[in-house]
């Protein structure tokens, strides 16, 4: 294989303001100055991906504008081979991003270009699916593309799909996740609004829809990482949060590059939670994703 990691998804201008607290409906609040971060959750797993070590391809589209360029430097610095993202057909998508004082964040996202990215630049892509060893996905590109990804899959490469945001999934799709990496709301939007019990119970409910194995993500309690034989709960690890916004991304890089490195999922999946949490200690999602060895020291 030419790259341990193809991600497939979305490319966006991250346009960021820290408040105090959020405005209700018909309410302003002032903020703090405008920064403009390279982000969107296809692009930042594959830089996530790259900073680890990981040879990394992104397929993507992005605008002929600015924001575009923005995302082909970042990409770039970050040792990703960018030639599977294609330019033009509308502006770059930009996301809306308020973060509070705790990390948290709220997003707007417009897709823009990302909603261009169609089944057929998928099949046009093919060379670079052949010669990728695992394919990632997100949900803020078309589902009929994420579909064409599924049905491209070269035999032996593996799968991993993080339904963001989230809308009920093909089982088609569902089949193919080796893992399908969701967080409590995203658990409830796939299992279609039922979710009763503890996360075992909703790791037994998603793993009845077919995929292969199920990761869910906990927050501070950590994960629960469940195939047909075992569950297994992932400690998280404790940092002081400053800006949560692609922590996730970044754990679902790391998960999908170590298994296809040869990893267990608990291990696999614990080693993306130390990545997870270097990340929400610095600003701006890209930005903050650690190197091998930061994790290492972490
Ligand atoms: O997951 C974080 C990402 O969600 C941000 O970078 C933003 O672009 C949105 O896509
Ligand atoms: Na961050």
């Amino acid at each position: 294989y030419d790259y341990d990691l193809l991600v497939v998804g979305s490319a966006n201008a991250d346009l960021v303001i820290r408040v105090e607290r959020r405005p209700a409906a018909g309410e302003t609040v002032l903020g703090s100055d405008l920064v403009v971060h390279p982000g969107g959750k296809g692009a930042n797993q594959a830089v996530a991906a790259a900073r680890l070590g990981a040879r990394t391809a992104l397929l993507a589209r992005v605008g002929d504008d600015g924001h575009g360029r923005l995302l082909l430097q970042s990409q770039r610095a970050a040792g990703v081979d960018p030639a599977g993202v294609l330019v033009g057909g509308a502006p770059t998508g930009v996301a809306l991003i308020t973060v509070d004082p705790s990390g948290d964040n709220s997003i707007v996202v417009s897709p823009g270009a990302n909603a261009r990215l169609a089944p057929e630049d998928v099949r046009a892509a093919s060379g670079l699916l052949q010669a990728s060893r695992v394919v990632s996905a997100q949900l803020e590109i078309p589902l009929e593309t994420v579909v064409e990804v599924v049905r491209s899959l070269p035999s032996g490469t593996r799968f991993v799909l993080n339904p963001s945001p989230p809308r009920p999934l093909p089982a088609e799709v569902l089949a193919a996740c080796d893992p399908l990496i969701v967080n409590e709301h995203e658990a409830r939007v796939i299992a279609g609004g039922e979710l009763d019990g503890s996360p075992e119970d909703w790791a037994a409910a998603l793993l009845a829809l077919g995929p292969r194995s199920v990761v869910v993500t906990l927050g501070a309690e950590g994960a629960l990482v469940a195939t047909g034989e075992a569950m297994t709960r992932i400690k998280s690890v404790k940092v002081d949060a400053v800006d949560t916004t692609g922590a996730g991304d970044a754990f679902t890089a790391a998960l999908a590059w170590r298994l296809g490195a040869g990893s267990s999922l608990p291990d696999a999946a614990a080693y993306a939670a130390r990545v997870g949490a270097a990340a929400v200690t610095r600003p701006g999602a890209q930005e903050s994703f650690p190197t091998a060895e930061e994790v290492e020291s972490l």
